[in-house]
């Protein structure tokens, strides 16, 4: 029988209720910019539960501090983060929905203010510090640019064993689903692509070569995590630029077989980030979906995927699903409109037993 969008996902020994995750979105909202989870973030991501997703992805969680956004974003790299997240991932699962945890560096792309507070590079003087990035080239910002120092092999060790450490932690804290973040221009995408990996060791080059790193991340996460729970990847299936060498859905088909491998689950396919002036053909309604389509048909390992980007209808994230496009329709923006988007779409789409609104909410459903 064709899945629909209430048709649970089995991936290892996790059932996700439905085939709704709410995608991974930066909050900047960490008080004391110390990375600890607020009652903004409970509330937040609890009430997207609440609405029925399936599975409630957080932010962008840093897995060191120099790998924020903004110094305002959440992070995973004390005790003391656990603690403040276990609330959120425990709240999450009373609400029937999968908790799950974005595991981030942002390479070249850290130090920046958060968007209201104008979205520019943030100097040493403003609590800026020195980003990261396979080479020493900074993102070309139009006023001003972040210092990126170029990893040596150390800072690539150290930048495994953090996401490793992430993913211990994310474990204590509840969490049933880890996302590596390696789309949208961050650290590991940045190593993954020919516009902004220059090296010529073991992590440059060649394709093998460029996606050596996020491969052993994958397997680094993949070593801690519990047999029993999945490990996602969001990539970036194209950088968008056509007109000279770059990362191509060509390179994304490969790469979703080889973290397969590396013990990934579930590939959630993004797109762009890498350069400021991408050639995006369609922006339109699922105008990611083209990508995710072809990794579904061409992959050839069991890996899952995920669609994202222009989804905010029932009707469209049941059609993808159904027509086997994807595995899962992730939803961004619509969550932020809507956070019940899942126990609407159970009505519109005719299935109200399939997504039950919480019990104090059943007199208004
Ligand atoms: C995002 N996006 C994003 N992506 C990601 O991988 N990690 C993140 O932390 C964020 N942060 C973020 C914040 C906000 C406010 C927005 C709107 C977006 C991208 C997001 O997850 C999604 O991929 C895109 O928004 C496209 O999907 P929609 O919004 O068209 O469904």
């Amino acid at each position: 029988m064709t899945a629909d969008l209430f048709a649970p996902l089995e991936l290892r020994e996790t059932t996700i209720p439905n085939r709704v995750m709410v995608s991974p979105m930066c909050q900047y909202s960490c008080e004391d910019r110390d990375g600890l989870a607020t009652d903004w973030h409970l509330v937040h991501l609890g009430s997207r539960a609440s609405g029925g997703a399936g599975v409630v992805m957080t932010e962008a969680t840093a897995v060191e501090a120099r790998g924020r956004i903004s110094p305002e974003d959440l992070g995973i790299w004390s005790d003391a983060h656990t603690e403040a997240l276990a609330p959120i991932a425990e709240f999450v699962k009373s609400q029937g929905s999968v908790p799950a945890i974005q595991l981030a560096h942002a390479g070249r792309k850290a130090s920046k203010a958060r968007p209201w507070d104008g979205g520019e590079p943030l100097q040493p003087d403003e609590g800026g510090w020195e980003t990261i990035a396979p080479s020493d080239q900074p993102w070309p910002y139009e006023n001003g640019e972040t210092a990126t120092a170029k990893m040596e092999q150390d800072d690539i060790e150290d930048v495994i064993d953090s996401f490793r450490a992430a993913a211990e932690r994310a474990d204590e804290a509840g969490f049933d689903v880890a996302e590596v973040h390696a789309a949208h221009g961050y650290l590991l995408h940045e190593f993954l692509s020919p516009v902004t990996n220059h090296r010529t060791d073991d992590y440059g080059g060649d394709y093998e070569g460029r996606s050596r790193l996020v491969r052993e991340v994958t397997a680094a996460v993949r070593e801690v995590w519990p047999d029993d729970k999945p490990v996602f990847v969001r990539i970036s299936a194209t950088d968008w630029l056509p007109d000279r060498e770059s990362w191509t859905v060509d390179d994304s088909v490969r790469l979703a077989d080889d973290l397969a491998a590396a013990g990934a689950d579930l590939i959630d396919v993004s797109a762009g980030g890498n350069d400021p002036d991408p050639q995006i053909p369609y922006r339109g309604p699922g105008y990611q979906l083209p990508y995710a389509d072809r990794i579904t048909r061409e992959r050839d390992s069991g890996i899952a995927v995920g669609a994202v980007g222009g989804i905010s209808s029932p009707e469209q994230a049941d059609a993808l699903v159904r027509n086997g496009r994807a595995d899962m329709a992730i939803v961004g923006r619509e969550h932020l409109r809507d956070p019940y988007f899942s126990l609407h779409a159970a009505h519109e789409l005719d299935r109200p037993e399939a997504a039950e609104p919480p019990i104090q909410y059943r007199r208004g459903f």
